[in-house]
């Protein structure tokens, strides 16, 4: 009895020490304040606003909606593609939304998706590596890549930005054959970088203080974007509740590149950020993916 008593415990102290932690944020999204309300739910529970969380893993690759309703209903579906979530993330595969799960969907991410080869038959995962590639492996051709910042929101100027993303771009640079060269405003460039809020013509739409940080996308399209509502840190103070840009920068030139989600938490491809921490250097992991995509 004792002992789970105090299991018991300590599990709603957990709890309550993470709802605090969530109320601190400031910026946290609705989506993630949503999240309190499934706690424990499981296949049969119907809870308004659980379509929110099938948004949340279709988003991601998890399971394809396939042009139906989403409803509330806790449904086969949902399970599974929550058990497909929890193996990526290496949690517990329960298949409901335990305390775990709910803690990982809460921090904020990268807004690309995990998987790209779902098929009918669910998910399917490569197991030999970490790191991952974009479906049908896009590459850019060439090894030299000109840039250039355009914004449709004002977050930093230009001249701020411009050392945070020559530092983001040399990470990739000492690691591979390519380079970098910033161009003028008017001319063609094979990467455009900026920051945008809300819908920004490409939908993919942010999502205001919250959940979704950034995304880019896949060779040779060249686009990253930043969510210019984040409360982006552009000095090397980043304080408890801000995003540290160059930290998210270096992730989202790896989409650029070509490389997917890593699974290794300590990888800079790995999708998830957590506010407050400085996380630029290269693992072990993002060097491999980018030689594996690279290598001929
Ligand atoms: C979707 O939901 C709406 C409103 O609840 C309903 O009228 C419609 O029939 C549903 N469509 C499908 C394909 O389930
Ligand atoms: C961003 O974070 C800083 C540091 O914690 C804080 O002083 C500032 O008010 C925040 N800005 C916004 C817009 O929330
Ligand atoms: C932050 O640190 C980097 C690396 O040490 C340095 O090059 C850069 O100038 C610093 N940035 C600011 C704004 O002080
Ligand atoms: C994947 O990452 C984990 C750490 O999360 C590590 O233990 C494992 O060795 C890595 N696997 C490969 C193939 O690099
Ligand atoms: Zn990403
Ligand atoms: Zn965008």
């Amino acid at each position: 009895m004792a002992p789970k008593l105090s299991h018991h415990i300590i599990l709603e102290a957990l709890f309550l020490l993470f709802l605090i932690q969530a109320l601190f944020v400031k910026s946290e999204s609705q989506f993630s304040k949503s999240l309190r309300l499934f706690h424990e739910a499981r296949k049969g529970y119907t809870i308004e606003g659980l379509n929110h969380v099938k948004q949340y893993l279709e988003a991601l690759g998890y399971y394809s909606i396939g042009g139906s309703n989403l409803t509330d209903d806790f449904d086969d579906s949902l399970e599974s593609a929550l058990k497909a979530y929890q193996q990526h993330y290496r949690l517990e595969i329960t298949g409901r939304m335990d305390s775990d799960t709910m803690k990982k969907m809460s921090i904020p991410r990268c807004g690309v998706r995990d998987i790209f080869d779902y098929s009918n038959d669910g998910v399917k995962f490569i197991t030999v590596a970490n790191y991952s590639f974009f479906e049908g492996m896009p590459r850019w051709n060439k090894r030299q890549l000109t840039y250039k910042f355009r914004s449709s929101a004002h977050v930093i100027s230009v001249r701020r930005l411009r050392p945070i993303i020559t530092r983001a771009l040399q990470k990739w640079a000492v690691v591979s054959d390519f380079t970098f060269r910033e161009v003028r405003f008017f001319s063609r460039s094979d990467v455009v970088l900026g920051f945008h809020r809300r819908g920004h013509g490409d939908n993919y739409p942010f999502d205001g203080p919250g959940n979704v940080l950034a995304h880019a996308f896949a060779p040779q399209y060249g686009k990253l974007h930043f969510d210019a509502d984040e409360n982006w840190s552009s000095n090397n103070l980043t304080r408890f509740n801000q995003i540290d840009l160059e930290s998210v920068s270096i992730h989202e030139l790896g989409h650029i590149l070509g490389l997917g989600h890593s699974r290794d938490p300590d990888a800079i491809m790995y999708a998830y950020y957590m506010p407050g921490s400085i996380k630029r250097d290269l693992s072990q992991d993002d060097i491999d993916g980018i030689r594996a995509l690279y290598s001929h």
